[in-house]
């Protein structure tokens, strides 16, 4: 497996995965990205020519995802529109590059017989309400809430069919929340972050008390590769670190460490249909690939991450301005427009 096709490589978790393969193998790495408002091809910079290709381009361009392909002996599909809010004010470019892109690259990948890997989300499940003892599993059925995790659950199930009735040799991931560097401004964590070191106060969603499953991005890295390289074909691996915390908790710890007082955040109006809790069991990468997580401690990995934008403004200044004022604008039209928060099948 030498030649490595990643796509969405300039995005947060793939550009870190480039990253992680430069460290741990000898890989000569494609990246095949649009470039949109989320790449940034500075998360690459560093890395020598003559390991690393970087293609612009839509993995919707069937002519030139076969071409890339072709030239490719494994294919790691991060590409994707990746944020929720976004999604519930303009779902269309997540039908177009969750659901089309995908099925472009898994034609590709049949017709060449490449081995896949598609990088999907814990959201794929829906989620758990906040007293229950239960996790996400393999075998948790398919339940998605948002315009964001039911395209990429429609892309899970596109690769899923693949697999059955063609053949194709590919696996999929399914992740709970990543944070660390390179993270777009417009995500909980670096938003945050970015907002106290502009003197800004942040902006917490509701009470704060819906839980998600924090990982360090390098341990989600570590387990893509596992299950690139010893994964089972046709097999659905969670990856999680048992690092559960409310949005409130999490935000308490950053403003901890950033020296700032506890209750120095607003709260503002809650996302629509917003995720109660997720809770990944990954026993099963666990045990079957012997993978376990390197970063167990949320406390110093924020300490890192904090550290990461305070010294890397020149990453993250450039798109500041423009996602507060995307944030505004979606504040409006939800007030405007309104939201629904029920569910087909919950009786609301
Ligand atoms: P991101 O938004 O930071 O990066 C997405 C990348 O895809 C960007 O570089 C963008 O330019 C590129 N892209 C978008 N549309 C494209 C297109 N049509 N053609 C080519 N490139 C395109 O996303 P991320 O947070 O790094 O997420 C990467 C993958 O991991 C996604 O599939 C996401 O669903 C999944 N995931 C993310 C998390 C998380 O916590 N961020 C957790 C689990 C799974
Ligand atoms: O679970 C995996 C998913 O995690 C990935 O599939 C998505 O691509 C990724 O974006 C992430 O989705 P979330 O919606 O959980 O992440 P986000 O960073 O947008 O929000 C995390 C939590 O913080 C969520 O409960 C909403 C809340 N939040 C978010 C923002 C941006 C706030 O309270 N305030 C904010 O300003």
């Amino acid at each position: 497996m030498k030649r490595i096709l990643i796509t969405g490589g300039a995005g947060f978790i793939g550009a870190n995965f480039v990253h992680y393969l430069i460290e741990h193998s000898d890989a000569e790495i494609t990246v095949l990205d649009a470039l949109t408002y989320a790449g940034n091809k500075e998360s690459l910079r560093g890395i020598p020519a003559a390991r690393l290709h970087l293609v612009v381009g839509d993995i919707t361009d069937a002519p030139l995802v076969g071409q890339l392909v072709a030239a490719a002996d494994a294919v790691v599909h991060f590409a994707a529109e990746s944020h929720n809010d976004n999604s519930l004010f303009d779902p269309r470019p997540f039908l177009d590059t969750n659901v089309v892109g995908t099925y472009t690259l898994l034609e590709a990948v049949r017709r060449h017989d490449t081995r896949f890997h598609h990088i999907s989300t814990d959201e794929v499940y829906g989620d758990l309400a906040l007293d229950d003892p239960a996790r996400f599993t393999e075998s948790t059925p398919y339940n998605p809430s948002s315009p964001y995790s039911s395209t990429k659950a429609a892309s899970d199930l596109l690769v899923r069919a693949w697999v059955r009735s063609f053949g194709v040799r590919a696996t999929i991931s399914n992740c709970s929340n990543n944070y660390g560097p390179y993270q777009h401004v417009e995500k909980f964590i670096p938003r945050q972050i970015t907002n106290i070191l502009h003197g800004v106060r942040p902006k917490l969603y509701g009470a704060g008390a819906n839980v998600r499953d924090w990982i360090h991005v390098e341990d989600h890295s570590s387990a893509v590769w596992e299950i690139l390289r010893r994964g089972t074909v046709g097999r659905t691996y969670l990856v999680g670190a048992d690092g559960e915390k409310s949005n409130r908790e999490v935000l308490g710890l950053i403003l901890g460490l950033m020296g700032q007082d506890p209750g120095a955040f607003d709260t503002v109006a809650d996302r629509a249909g917003h995720d109660l809790r997720y809770g990944i069991d990954a026993t099963v990468l666990r045990e079957e690939l012997g993978w376990s997580p390197a970063h167990r401690d949320l406390s110093a990995g924020l300490a890192r991450t904090i550290d990461w934008y305070r010294r890397n403004p020149w990453w993250w200044e450039g798109s500041k301005a423009g996602t507060e004022d995307r944030y505004l604008q979606q504040a409006a039209a939800q007030g405007a427009e309104g939201h629904g928060t029920g569910k087909i099948g919950d009786g609301a």
